[in-house]
């Protein structure tokens, strides 16, 4: 099933390393970090864990719960997270869903079976509160993901969501925002009294 930016994340009940979860009560009121992995006890996998692990008082900060993912069962996933204690220096205590059957992994697309047909490829799924798809990126098997751009872009996202703005190429947060052009000048006015830039009609920009 292929998903798109707006759609709803498909439920689903699995087992993880922290206990059965039924994704969408999983949520909460929370933002999900959702993303998948090749495979346990490899290499570039048990970096990306241990970031995961080490980054969790950003997770947390950005009321973001992190989901691992990869088509092992439970018992090589604790297996492999000691591993991954021991080697990345942290402890690991987010869930990563068991997913033996590649069920979960077919039902968010994560087989591209020109990789593999068994193990999934490094997806990535940005879920909020109302469990609707906001950002998906995919890595190959042998490329690690880039941990700051995954909070920079959950930044953007909330910021977004918070402020009726969008972000420019390689915003960070304090950096100029723009105004979309949804917004007429007298909206822009009421809400964005700091005033703007501009550039052309299209392109107003402003610092929040
Ligand atoms: C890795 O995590 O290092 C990896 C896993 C599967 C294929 C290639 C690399």
């Amino acid at each position: 099933m292929s998903l798109h930016i707006g759609d709803i994340a498909p439920d689903f009940t699995a087992e993880t390393t922290t206990g059965t979860i039924t994704f969408h009560d999983w949520i909460g009121e929370d933002w999900v970090f959702f993303f998948s992995h090749p495979g346990d006890f490899t290499p570039v996998c048990t970096t990306e864990i241990g970031r995961t692990a080490q980054l969790s008082a950003e997770f947390s900060k950005r009321h973001v719960k992190p989901l691992g993912l990869s088509t092992d069962g439970v018992a090589e996933h604790m297996d492999w997270i000691k591993d991954v204690n021991d080697t990345q220096n942290t402890r690991v205590t987010f869930p990563i869903v068991a997913d033996p059957d590649s069920t979960v992994a077919r039902l968010y697309d994560m087989i591209h079976d020109h990789e593999s047909t068994t193990a999934a490829v490094r997806s990535v799924f940005i879920i909020d509160p109302d469990h609707k798809i906001r950002l998906t990126m995919t890595y190959p098997m042998n490329v690690g993901r880039n941990f700051d751009e995954i909070l920079r872009v959950i930044d953007a996202l909330q910021t977004a969501d918070a402020k009726q703005i969008a972000t420019p190429a390689d915003w960070v947060p304090g950096s100029k925002v723009i105004i979309p052009t949804s917004i007429t000048d007298s909206q822009a006015k009421d809400l964005f009294p700091q005033g703007w830039t501009e550039v052309r009609r299209y392109l107003r920009t402003t610092t929040l």
